[in-house]
């Protein structure tokens, strides 16, 4: 099968209500890797995320997959930084999302085992998923979005308000899919995890990628000033 990458925006930008969210931003996502989208509040990290994933829309420039858009669509997954719990069972919110692609009842319920097992949450697969701690929701936000096996997942702020071992049984789920060959894009304010995950990092600051490139050279001598001063955190104004 056709990769549906590298996705490509090409002075994409984003307005809401005459006002300018986003861009325009140039950039090439390829195949492989995990991304890292930093930046101060309000520069336009989870703008850029959700118009990558089609939530929003493309007000000006153009975005374009390898593939049609709609069939780009099916094959990637976002993980919201507050996740959306359904009132039903653990069992049921994973089995969903197959469900809906025309997976049958058993199998899709086999499926969410299997998949509830993998992500620690076998113990909860009878609970009602709102009822789930922080790092339980999370977690299964986290298996919901993967289940359907996407090439291209991403993720905005998966660990704001988790604890150390929640993050950290989160980065170790999200290196096993990195290995496994899914494509990560994820938005995250702590510079601990951005060192410790990314291959590859986009600072944004006020609506445009203002520096991107390798995670490594990036974190040891950015290039800007302003990046500079966000990875040592400071304020930027
Ligand atoms: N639905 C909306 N309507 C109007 N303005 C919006 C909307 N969503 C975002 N914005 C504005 O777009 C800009 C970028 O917001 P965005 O949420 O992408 O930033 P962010 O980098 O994710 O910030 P944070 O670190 O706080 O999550 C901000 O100025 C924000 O106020
Ligand atoms: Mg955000």
């Amino acid at each position: 099968m056709v990769s549906i990458l590298p996705l490509k925006l090409s002075a994409a930008s984003a307005h809401m209500h005459g006002k300018r969210l986003l861009g325009p931003v140039s950039l090439t996502l390829g195949q492989n890797g995990l991304t890292v989208v930093i930046g101060p509040n309000g520069a336009g990290k989870t703008t850029l995320l959700r118009l990558m994933h089609g939530l929003q829309r493309c007000s000006g420039g153009a975005l374009s997959w390898a593939v049609p858009a709609a069939e780009a669509r099916q094959r990637q997954a976002f993980v919201f930084q507050a996740p959306i719990m359904m009132r039903r069972r653990v069992i049921d919110s994973l089995a969903y999302p197959l469900r809906l692609r025309g997976i049958g009842k058993g199998e899709a319920r086999a499926m969410a085992r299997a998949s509830a097992a993998r992500f620690g949450l076998a113990d909860l697969l009878e609970s009602r998923a709102p009822l789930l701690s922080g790092g339980e929701k999370q977690k299964l936000s986290l298996a919901r979005a993967l289940i359907i096996a996407p090439e291209v997942l991403f993720l905005d702020e998966p660990c704001a308000n988790l604890d150390g071992r929640a993050t950290r049984e989160i980065e170790t789920l999200l290196l096993c899919e990195r290995a496994r060959g899914t494509r990560i894009v994820m938005s995250t304010h702590d510079m601990g995890q951005a060192r410790r995950l990314a291959q590859e990092v986009i600072f944004m600051h006020k609506g445009v990628v203002h520096e991107s490139g390798a995670a490594e050279p990036f974190f040891a001598a950015p290039d800007t000033p302003e990046a500079a001063a966000f990875i040592n955190g400071d304020i930027v104004e």
